[in-house]
């Protein structure tokens, strides 16, 4: 990462800052996404499982700052893989952000549901209409989320275009080493959801400790593992001052040997899901 923020293969760039609008719009009103833009955001992650779509837009245009100053990120849900299926969704999901074209457009999941045995063509023929759209110009740059190396693999053999972004659970305690690596090594970036673990990991005395070492809050030290490893964040949250809080990523550096503690942690704060396998729940899971 840059002062600038991320580039794509492309050569696309990212502001560094993102805000993730999973569950932003829950009080069915685009203010919290208003104050995010407030705050000083530019990039913005939703799909059209969140519902924020449309919060997202009235945000937008509520602001009076111009489209081409934002960058928008968006993902094709699960029933709308497919060839012809994508190219309806992607439509619906310009209409519902008031937009003509997308920054960014992400295959939410591999799998449509676990033990499905015709992933690899399903993938392959939706990679390739996101494929035609990004040579329409309809969308910057294309991408997957949830996809571990043996899903990317399988794109990779299919495909024209390689993918730009891989966005994945990604924070202390689930850093997803194999995924995290094989992206890099093939110049895919890596983006985190969840990358505060959805508040699971803040109490961890491993990253206590360290909050305490650089005089940062639980939520820095997450920030920071994610730049410092070349993965962008994507947090969400409710109020400014943890908005501007989370927008500041370099305020700071870890030593590397506090990274590899990080790195090396047991697991904790996973969220239980995973592309293979149904979901597991936990009875205190937020
Ligand atoms: N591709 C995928 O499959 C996928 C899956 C999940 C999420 N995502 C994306 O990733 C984004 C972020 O993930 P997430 O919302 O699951 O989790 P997250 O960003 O790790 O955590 C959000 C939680 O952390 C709290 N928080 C935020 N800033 C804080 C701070 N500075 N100090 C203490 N607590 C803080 C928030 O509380 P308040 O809201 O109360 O402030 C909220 O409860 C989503 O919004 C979505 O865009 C993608």
């Amino acid at each position: 990462m840059s002062g600038e923020g991320f580039t794509l293969i492309n050569g696309v760039q990212l502001p560094a800052g993102a805000f993730g609008t999973y569950k932003a719009a829950d009080g069915k009103s685009a203010d919290v996404i208003s104050l995010a833009i407030g705050a000083g955001y530019r990039y913005f992650d939703t799909a059209s499982f969140y519902g924020t779509e449309e919060y997202l837009a009235e945000a937008i245009g509520r602001s009076g700052i111009p489209r081409n100053e934002f960058f928008i990120t968006s993902k094709l849900w699960k029933e709308e893989m497919g060839y012809k299926n994508v190219k309806e969704a992607f439509e619906r999901s310009l209409q519902r952000l008031k937009t003509d074209y997308l920054d960014l457009y992400l295959i939410h999941w591999p799998l449509p549901y676990p033990g499905c045995t015709d992933w690899r063509e399903l993938d392959a023929e939706t990679w390739r209409a996101l494929e035609e759209l990004y040579r329409e110009g309809k969308v910057r740059a294309i991408g997957l989320s949830n996809f571990l190396p043996h899903h990317i693999e399988n794109i990779l053999e299919h495909c024209e275009i390689p993918p730009m972004v891989d966005q994945i659970e990604y924070h202390p305690g689930y850093s997803q080493e194999a995924a995290v690596k094989y992206c890099q090594e093939k110049e895919i970036l890596v983006q985190a959801w969840s990358p505060l673990g959805r508040t699971r990991v803040l109490q961890d005395p491993l990253i206590l400790s360290m909050a305490e070492k650089y005089g940062v809050s639980p939520a820095k030290i997450c920030l920071a593992f994610a730049v410092q490893r070349g993965v962008q964040p994507l947090p969400k949250a409710s109020s400014q001052e943890r908005m501007k809080e989370n927008l500041d990523l370099c305020s700071f550096e870890m030593e590397q040997e506090d990274i590899w503690k990080l790195v090396t942690m047991p697991q904790t704060g996973w969220s239980g899901e995973h592309p293979d396998r149904e979901r597991v729940r936990y009875e205190d899971m937020k």
